[in-house]
């Protein structure tokens, strides 16, 4: 299956992806954690990614759609794969319609993540990221780790990432409704929206994803 993932920062796309991708046999693509993953190895995509990630703002097209297209050729992706942070403004989308006319293949659904802003706010000042493995994401309140600051999974250390400022967040989820959210009647459109409530539970959100990718809402 070929989906894409969105919602509001802090929505639990990420926390959701680890999940589904497992479920439906595919590689999470995860735009923002290919950026973080260039920013600490220090590369030339990540010199060119953090300022405009510090500040909330998006990477510019050119850089992302280049490196979102590296990353969906590799041969994991070649029978589907789960999209999140890309696409994130029209451009993009268009860019990946065109990619995937051209290799003769479909998206088969969007899935969009619902969640109120206060409820988002909350979620992203309180998650706590490995820095072994950016999927395994913990919340101080609503998923403490047993230990303060450290993975449950494999013991190594949590940060909180330098985009989860209040003021930065504020501006993501200003560039959020600007640029992303126009996406979704682009995919609209094209009939491959599912819309879920990301409320409850993190295993309550996955059985709802699931049973909307199986066109049971
Ligand atoms: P990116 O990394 O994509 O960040 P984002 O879209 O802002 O989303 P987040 O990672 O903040 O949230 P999430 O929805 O994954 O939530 P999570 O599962 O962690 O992008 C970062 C930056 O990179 C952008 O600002 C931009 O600069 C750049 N970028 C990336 N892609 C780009 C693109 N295509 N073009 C241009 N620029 C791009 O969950 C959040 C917290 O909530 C966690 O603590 C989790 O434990 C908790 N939680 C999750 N689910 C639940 C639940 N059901 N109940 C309670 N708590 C929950
Ligand atoms: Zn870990």
């Amino acid at each position: 299956m070929r989906i894409v993932l969105v919602g509001p920062p802090g929505a639990g796309k990420g926390t959701q992806a680890a999940f589904l991708a497992g479920n439906l046999s595919v590689p999470h693509i995860s735009t923002g954690d290919l950026f973080r993953a260039n920013i600490s190895q220090g590369t030339e995509l990540g010199k060119q990614a953090k300022a405009y990630m510090d500040a909330g703002n998006l990477v510019p097209d050119e850089v992302t759609i280049g490196m979102a297209k590296d990353r969906m050729e590799q041969p994991d992706a070649e029978h589907g794969f789960l999209l999140d942070g890309f696409p994130r403004n029209v451009a993009q989308a268009k860019a990946l319609d065109a990619m995937l006319q051209s290799a003769d293949m479909k998206l088969d659904a969007v899935l969009d993540l619902e969640v109120p802003e206060d409820e988002v706010v909350k979620r992203i000042a309180g998650r706590r990221i490995c820095r072994n493995d950016s999927a395994h994401v913990f919340h101080v309140t609503y998923s403490a780790p047993k230990q303060e600051g450290v993975c449950d999974v494999c013991g190594g250390e949590l940060y909180q990432r330098d985009d989860d400022s209040e003021e930065t967040v504020r501006t993501r989820l200003e560039v959020y409704h600007t640029q992303t959210e126009p996406i979704i009647d682009h995919y609209r459109a094209q009939g491959l929206v599912v819309t879920i409530s990301a409320l409850g539970k993190v295993d309550e959100v996955t059985e709802r994803a699931m049973a909307a990718l199986r066109g049971e809402n």
